[in-house]
């Protein structure tokens, strides 16, 4: 049985673009080829089981420029997919002390990831038993149990029956928010403070060495006053945590990892490396090493259980204008049998990506300044200077693509970005030429551009 997630894992080829469309601009071989990777797991997920484990993933390498989206790509599809995604940098397991921080963590981080998304799901299951289990607890506090036996009943009516009502009198007020100030005392137990061996984190260890050392250590409880509110969160979590069954939720987490996970390995060109005994390329070549048997299908121990990364999928992503895929070892290469290149981007692309993305820079700088009282209005032609001087300085300088047009906007509305809390509610009008006034001079001195945008 495939385990169902949430509706995003339902999304089609063409879905997933014109998700990805609304944030980015153009490369529309890269964006299908993540599209039909992501479908391509959940069809494996409904061929016949004999088949299933023969259909390997499809191993994606996005080549490209700097700064025209590859990054951008993942991270929107992370967003996107619903399933576990991690994305990591290449380049972390080769700096200094590498052989330190192990290849195999990033399979970690993937089940980590996965199991978050098991546990939402499974905490929405079990949530409304818990606010009823917190329900009754809030009760037990607020109206301590009736006395059974002694205080012989000389009333006319039975304590228990009092005491019922009673109770549900303040059921009714508490479901009403009238109780939620009133201060109760809890019992709260203290959690010993993580230990840290040598110098890493328990998050990397392959046991669950803090698990076994929460049982070991000796608790304390101390008791505390909170109101109502905090003390129905308090034992919502608490309910939960004990409601959640964790071995079913770390089974599921493995399974959901080995089945969907997608892990984005970025910047994978700065671990290319020639054939020399350099001691940076013996690293990356160490890296590209270690990193065969996790993309080739290996199994990995987790503080989780064991998982086996046959069928995680690989996107790679690469500037590569100084090394090739080539330079990567034969094996490696072999692994990533889709190559999608992402061009470099226009002019007209940069009036896009000015204007159009959900998030576009113009909208996010209106907004900002709405803030303060000031709207900002862009003029057309003002989109078409700031793109022009944009693509200009990335040729005349350092192509850094997309990334350009950050500068740019910055140092267009750095006078309005300083002024505007002293200019009262106004309308400014950005037009070409309030954009030429502002980047003109910086634009043309050569070296002024390189240190300012
Ligand atoms: N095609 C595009 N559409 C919209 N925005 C883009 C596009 N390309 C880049 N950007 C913007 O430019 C910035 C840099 O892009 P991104 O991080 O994707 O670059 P990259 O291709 O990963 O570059 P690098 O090779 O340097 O890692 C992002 O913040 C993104 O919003
Ligand atoms: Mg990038």
């Amino acid at each position: 049985m495939p385990i169902k997630t949430d509706a995003p894992q339902e999304l089609t080829p063409r879905e997933i673009v014109d998700a990805l469309d609304r944030h980015i601009i153009g490369q529309a071989d890269a964006k299908r080829a993540v599209a039909i990777a992501v479908r391509n797991r959940w069809r494996r997920q409904r061929v016949p089981e004999e088949m299933r484990n023969e259909v390997a993933p499809k191993n994606i390498m996005m080549m490209g420029p700097t700064g025209v989206g590859k990054t951008e790509i993942a991270r929107r599809l992370a967003k996107l997919t619903g399933a576990p995604f991690i994305k990591v940098e290449a380049t972390k397991y080769t700096e200094v002390g590498y052989y330190g921080r192990d290849v195999e963590s990033m399979v970690r981080e993937l089940v980590e990831n996965a199991i978050g998304i098991i546990r939402d799901r499974e905490r929405a299951n079990v949530e409304e038993e818990a606010r009823r289990r917190t329900q009754e607890r809030i009760l037990d506090l607020l109206v301590p149990p009736a006395p059974t036996h002694f205080e012989a009943s000389t009333e006319e009516e039975d304590p228990q029956a009092r005491h019922e009502r009673t109770r549900e009198k303040f059921r009714a007020m508490l479901l009403a928010g009238e109780l939620d100030e009133r201060q109760v005392s809890i019992t709260v137990e203290q959690k010993a403070t993580p230990v840290m061996v040598g110098g890493m984190g328990l998050e990397n260890m392959d046991m669950d060495l803090q698990g076994m050392l929460d049982k070991i250590m000796p608790k304390s409880t101390s008791r505390r006053e909170m109101t109502v509110l905090e003390a129905g969160k308090f034992m919502l979590e608490q309910e939960i945590d004990g409601l959640l069954d964790t071995e079913k939720i770390n089974a599921q987490a493995i399974e959901l990892a080995e089945d969907l996970g997608i892990i984005f390995l970025d910047e994978l060109d700065k671990i290319a490396a020639a054939e020399t005994s350099k001691s940076a390329d013996v690293s990356r070549q160490g890296v590209q090493r270690d990193l065969l048997p996790i993309v080739e299908g290996t199994t990995v121990q987790t503080r989780y259980g064991y998982i086996n990364t046959d069928h995680v999928l690989f996107i790679a992503a690469g500037a590569f204008h100084r090394a090739t895929p080539s330079d990567l070892m034969p094996e490696l290469q072999g692994r990533f049998p889709i190559r999608v290149e992402l061009r470099d981007l226009t002019k007209d692309d940069f009036i896009r990506i000015l204007t159009e993305p959900r998030s576009a820079l113009t909208k996010q700088y209106t907004a900002l300044m709405q803030t303060e009282g000031v709207t900002i209005e862009f003029t057309d032609d003002a989109i078409e200077a700031m793109a022009d001087f944009a693509f200009k300085v990335n040729q005349s300088t350092q192509n850094i693509g997309a990334r350009r047009l950050y500068t740019i906007v910055e140092r267009l509305l750095e006078e309005l970005s300083f002024e505007a809390p002293d200019m009262g509610k106004t309308t400014v009008k950005i037009n070409a030429a309030y954009v030429n006034e502002r980047l003109a001079e910086v634009t043309e001195d050569e070296d002024l551009s390189r240190f300012i945008l």
